[in-house]
């Protein structure tokens, strides 16, 4: 009986949890928990699939799950991370901003790649020498809840802090900044009212070439700051883990 545990029933948890219903993830079960109950029960009213509600991590952990996806925030990352360690259980986190202000070496975490791709050719790189790394990511004003009629330049610095700033929409930077560390990504934010799109353009130079790799992604219908290939990396990364241990 193979249990998969979410925690966060928002656009992510909801996008996995349909995955697992249509089978596309080998899993019997789901354990759902939410500090919002409402949206817990409402994903489970949704799926035509078994799914038991938990009210707390601990109860979570009870039950078993072989893995647990926290699809939450970066506070619930930094408070559930070390209790879910503690217990033993792989761990899928996507809240990837906290991981820069935790010390967490661990081989039960699991980091997706997020909005972006490609960080097999980088992490690869970086090993040999990064000279420099560019993220530019440019997005709707209302997917920064900014209002302007002008393209804008909304912030530029290093990866470690653009995801402090922008907990919600700048994973992508802390997920490149964790895979060339300890090289420093340099990170502009556009706010662009002519895009629909979230896209993430990454210029590496490195030691022995170039690489430019572009992502232009729908936003998530149900949360414009998260992007649908996001949820569909934990996806593919949950199935990837799930048949691996059978
Ligand atoms: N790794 C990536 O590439 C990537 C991309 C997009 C979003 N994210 C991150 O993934 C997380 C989820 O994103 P989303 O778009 O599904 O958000 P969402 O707001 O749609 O859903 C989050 C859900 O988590 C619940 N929640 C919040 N804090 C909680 C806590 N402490 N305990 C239990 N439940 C809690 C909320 O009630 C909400 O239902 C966010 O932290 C987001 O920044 C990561």
């Amino acid at each position: 009986m193979k249990k998969v545990g979410i925690i966060g029933c928002g656009a992510i948890g909801t996008l996995i949890a349909t995955a697992v219903e249509k089978r596309i993830v080998p899993c019997d079960e789901l354990v759902l928990y939410d500090c919002n109950i409402e949206k817990a029960k409402a994903l489970k009213k949704s799926l035509n699939f078994p799914a038991t509600l938990v009210e707390s991590l601990e109860e979570m952990i009870k039950r078993k799950p072989a893995i647990i996806v926290e699809a939450a925030s970066q506070q619930a990352a930094k408070d559930y991370l070390p209790r879910i360690l503690a217990a033993k259980v792989e761990v899928i986190v996507m809240s990837v901003g906290a991981l820069l202000d935790m010390d967490v070496e661990s081989s039960k975490v699991h980091i997706p790649s997020g909005a972006i791709g490609g960080l097999d050719a980088i992490f690869s790189a970086s090993l040999a020498g990064i000279e420099e790394v560019v993220l530019t990511s440019r997005k709707n004003p209302k997917a920064l809840e900014l209002v302007t009629r002008e393209e804008k330049l909304v912030y530029e610095g290093v990866a470690e802090d653009a995801a402090r700033r922008f907990p919600r929409e700048m994973n992508v930077a802390a997920i490149l900044a964790l895979t060339v560390k300890p090289a420093k990504v340099r990170v502009m934010i556009i706010a662009d009212p002519k895009v629909t799109r979230n896209t993430h353009e990454i210029k590496v130079r490195w030691k022995h070439g170039d690489m430019l790799l572009k992502f232009s992604n729908d936003p998530h219908p149900q949360n414009r700051k998260t992007s649908a290939l996001a949820a569909w990396s934990a996806i593919g990364l949950l199935k990837r883990i799930l048949e691996n241990q059978s």
